[in-house]
């Protein structure tokens, strides 16, 4: 899988553009200033350079060299810097009320390491953390406009509320919506969007 997005990336162009996710955007002023930040799956750093342009500290955490030499080159261009380790979730230390927020867009995971990663995320955040998702749902491979087509990586809202014990959910819904993100995500596509947070 690793060969897979390396190659994916290894390109000039960005795969899924350089600006950031829409929802992000708008959901981002949950986050308080210059919040210490995760970004998952996080690929060639538009989402966490977005961020670190808002004050924010931002970590991305991918297992793709080739993402990060892309996010550290479009953090360069913005004169921005942001952290960014190469790493499998599976093994990635998220440590212990360390994290403001984490952030998960389009990081589609089978479901066993899905739950492992969601337990790893209630850890991490601080009390009050927020975590804020956006994902396709199983309802997507009916449209052929991006992500996974295992339907076992797609998830909807029980699959997320059942993997936050005790947060509170301000935001969980499921939409059809128009997603154009570069070459990667084009057209009306059904995603999940969330934003929760620990208590
Ligand atoms: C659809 S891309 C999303 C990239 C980025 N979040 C964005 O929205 O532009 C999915 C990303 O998940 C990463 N990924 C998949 N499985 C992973 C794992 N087990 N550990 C770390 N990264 C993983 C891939 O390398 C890829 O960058």
């Amino acid at each position: 899988m690793n060969d897979f997005w390396n190659d994916r990336y290894g390109k000039d162009q960005y795969f899924y553009g350089t600006e950031a996710n829409l929802f992000l955007k708008e959901v981002s002023n949950n986050f308080p200033k210059n919040s210490k930040i995760l970004c998952l799956a996080e690929g060639e750093g538009r989402n966490a350079v977005y961020l670190a342009s808002l004050g924010h500290l931002v970590t991305g955490v991918d297992f793709s060299e080739e993402g990060k030499r892309k996010a550290l080159l479009l953090a360069g261009k913005k004169n921005l810097s942001i952290e960014y380790d190469v790493a499998d979730l599976r093994d990635y230390d998220f440590g212990v009320e360390k994290w403001d927020g984490v952030v998960s867009i389009f990081c589609h995971l089978p479901s066993d390491l899905r739950s492992e990663v969601y337990k790893k995320v209630q850890k991490g955040l601080k009390p009050d953390g927020i975590f804020v998702i956006q994902s396709y749902t199983p309802e997507q491979l009916q449209y052929n406009t991006g992500g996974p087509k295992d339907k076992d990586f797609l998830c909807d809202p029980e699959i997320v509320k059942a993997g936050f014990e005790g947060f509170s959910w301000p935001r969980l819904e499921v939409s059809l919506t128009e997603i154009h993100e570069g070459l990667g995500h084009n057209g009306l596509s059904s995603v999940l969007s969330g934003v929760g947070r620990k208590k």
